[in-house]
């Protein structure tokens, strides 16, 4: 069985991976292209790519050989699942052990928009900090400030445990459905079935829905309307689900206090509108950058590919 792994990996990870299999590392961690995915998909059994490659219809239609796509990441919005069903090609992703890191890094941008540390910090290895001022960089608290999260899956509950039991905050959330009662009774949690009633109810805002076609620009012009004045938005999902022209706008206007992102639409590229904001906490997709959790999602795909090999259930299989 030949696999393809498309950007380095911990070492542990590919060492694991090497001792097992033949495998071709990407020695480089340059991305591939389309045309070098579509050949990929060609020559190998198994491709084990993540969240910046476009594994779309025109590279999964490009080779015949892969039987299982083995995505480092939990989320898929970059692997057009129904041509690989289409094709009946396997897809398995990593849950469950990136909860921690992502809700840490969510905190980590909720609580330097709150408190200004991205500006406050520009200022000071800029050489303009003036000395300490009653008026100076005054941000937001956190206690008894109500933080809405949009969606209530893993992430989010992790995210709102911080913030109740660790910050003190009031937990609110739009979903589909009510969440389960017991989490619902720990967090003291209201529920909004309507997205705007969150939005406008909401001293902080964080998204934490999946990417892909129905969570597009869910976050509108409208939306961002919606959120209360002076309120702040926080970002840890996928970028595709924020109008980022309106968030500028909003944040410029001075309607939101503050902003902070760690995905965004087409990345590595960040829009401009955002770069100039000083309002805007601006991060490099680090949800899951801790030593720890990229070790267990590379195991995590190394599971489902042993189970794969066996012909055993795939312990994450999404398609
Ligand atoms: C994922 O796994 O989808 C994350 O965005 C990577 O941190």
């Amino acid at each position: 069985m030949r696999i393809l792994v498309t950007r380095r990996w911990p070492a542990d990870v590919e060492r694991a991976l090497q001792s097992r299999f033949e495998v071709v590392l990407n020695g480089t961690d340059k991305p591939l292209n389309g045309v070098e995915l579509a050949q990929a998909m060609g020559e190998f059994d198994v491709l084990c790519p993540t969240v910046s490659d476009r594994i779309d219809a025109a590279a999964i239609g490009g080779g015949g050989r892969v039987r299982l796509i083995a995505n480092y990441g939990v989320g898929f919005d970059h692997i057009d699942l129904a041509a690989a069903k289409a094709k009946g090609i396997a897809v398995t992703n990593t849950p469950g052990v990136l909860t921690d890191a992502t809700a840490d890094i969510a905190m980590t941008l909720l609580l330097m928009a709150a408190r200004r540390a991205g500006e406050g910090e520009r200022e000071l290895r800029d050489g303009r900090w003036s000395g300490w001022r009653p008026t100076h960089l005054i941000g937001s608290a956190l206690k008894g400030k109500v933080l809405g999260l949009v969606g209530m899956g893993r992430i989010a509950i992790a995210t709102g445990r911080r913030a109740r039991h660790g910050f003190g905050m009031r937990i609110a959330y739009y979903g589909r459905h009510a969440c389960e009662p017991a989490v619902a009774a720990e967090l003291e949690a209201e529920f909004f079935p309507e997205l705007h009633g969150l939005l406008g109810a909401s001293d902080f805002v964080s998204l934490h829905v999946p990417g892909g076609a129905e969570t597009a620009n869910l976050i509108d012009a409208a939306a961002i309307a919606a959120m209360k004045p002076g309120s702040y938005l926080i970002n840890t999902a996928r970028g595709g689900v924020l109008d980022h022209e309106a968030l500028a706008d909003a944040l410029d206007r001075g309607h939101l206090a503050g902003a902070g992102l760690d995905v965004f639409p087409q990345e590595p590229e960040v829009p401009d509108a955002l770069l100039g904001l000083e309002n805007a906490v601006l991060l490099p997709h680090l949800g899951s950058a801790t030593a720890e959790t990229r070790t267990a999602m590379g195991m995590k795909a190394l599971a489902n590919i042993e189970a794969f090999a066996k012909g055993e259930p795939l312990p994450d299989r999404i398609a």
